[in-house]
């Protein structure tokens, strides 16, 4: 599995990370029976892409699934496996976010947690409190690099200023061939200062590709030249073509997708045909 640096960490990740964000049903359900993530299937789905040299997981507080993670990667290398996980909004004041994540690391059974993520911003919270308790997790080892999510541009600086002696490695926003929002003003600021980005949605939500012909021609004919790559394949290399910072995280939820997904990587479309696929959206609009 290719491997590339995230952001200015110096560690290694695949390509792609696995998502475990499951359905909301399911958060719902959880939360209120109290009961632990215990499906077989996404178990089994993210040891298939452990097995296969996918070392990226990503996780959170709120979908209910670092103790799944936990699960997958008992009995691994810790030091090889990258896990991220996310502080939801309301626990964003300095005392909620240092028990959040003491809850994660006892969710997660481990030590430590490569990325810890602010899910969401909370305009109620200042910036400077919340990265404050960033920091300090950061200064007693129980976090590597800390990340944000659907924080806007100007939000994203007013956390990169409110760091003191850490610098901001992440941010996770929605992006996929079919979203391309963040490539106005997120995404050249994060290329200029290798801030690492986490596609969310890179799937379109698994609406890729519906009611577009336009898209469905580019994709047979590229499929055709790389050995019949599925949509979903040519959709993840798309990133992997187009930027070296970027790390889309589709969801693991089942074996095969997975699998798909590993063949994602190993290969690359040329300019044009990156510039194909996006033209074929843009044209279905
Ligand atoms: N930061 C945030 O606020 C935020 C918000 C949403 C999601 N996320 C993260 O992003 C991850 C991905 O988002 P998502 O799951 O909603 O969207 P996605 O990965 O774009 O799409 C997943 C959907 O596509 C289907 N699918 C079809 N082919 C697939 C393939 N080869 N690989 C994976 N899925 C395939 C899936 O079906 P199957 O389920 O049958 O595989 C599922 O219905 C989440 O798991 C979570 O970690 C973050």
């Amino acid at each position: 599995m290719e491997l590339r640096e995230f952001g200015r960490t110096g560690f290694k990740v695949s390509l792609f990370g696995m998502g475990t964000y499951y359905d909301p049903g399911w958060i719902a359900a959880a939360k209120l029976l109290r009961m632990q993530p215990r499906s077989e299937v996404h178990l089994k789905a993210i040891k298939t892409g452990l097995d296969n040299g996918i070392n990226f997981i990503d996780t959170a507080e709120i979908y209910g699934t670092e103790s799944l993670v936990a699960k997958a990667i008992s009995g691994r290398k810790r030091d090889e496996i990258f896990i991220a996980t996310k502080v939801w909004r309301s626990n964003l004041d300095y005392d909620s976010l240092i028990k959040a994540c003491n809850r994660s690391l006892r969710n997660l059974k481990t030590g430590y947690i490569d990325l810890y993520q602010v899910h969401f911003p909370n305009q109620r919270i200042r910036i400077s409190e919340t990265m404050r308790a960033m920091e300090d997790l950061v200064k007693e080892g129980k976090i590597r690099y800390i990340g944000v999510s659907n924080f806007s541009l100007k939000q994203m600086i007013g956390a990169e200023e409110a760091l003191k002696s850490n610098q901001l490695t992440s941010t996770q926003m929605p992006y996929s061939l079919v979203d391309r929002k963040i490539e106005e003003d997120i995404l050249p600021h994060c290329s200029e200062r290798n801030i690492a980005i986490l596609p969310y949605y890179p799937l379109g939500h698994g609406k890729l590709g519906s009611d577009n012909s336009a898209l469905s021609d580019a994709v047979r004919d590229i499929s055709a030249r790389h050995g019949n790559k599925s949509l979903s394949q040519i959709a993840l290399n798309w990133f992997y073509s187009k930027h070296t910072n970027v790390f889309p995280i589709p969801r693991a939820s089942n074996p095969d997708h997975v699998m798909e997904n590993v063949g994602s990587v190993g290969w690359a479309l040329e300019p044009e045909e990156i510039s194909g696929l996006e033209g074929a959206v843009s044209q279905a609009r």
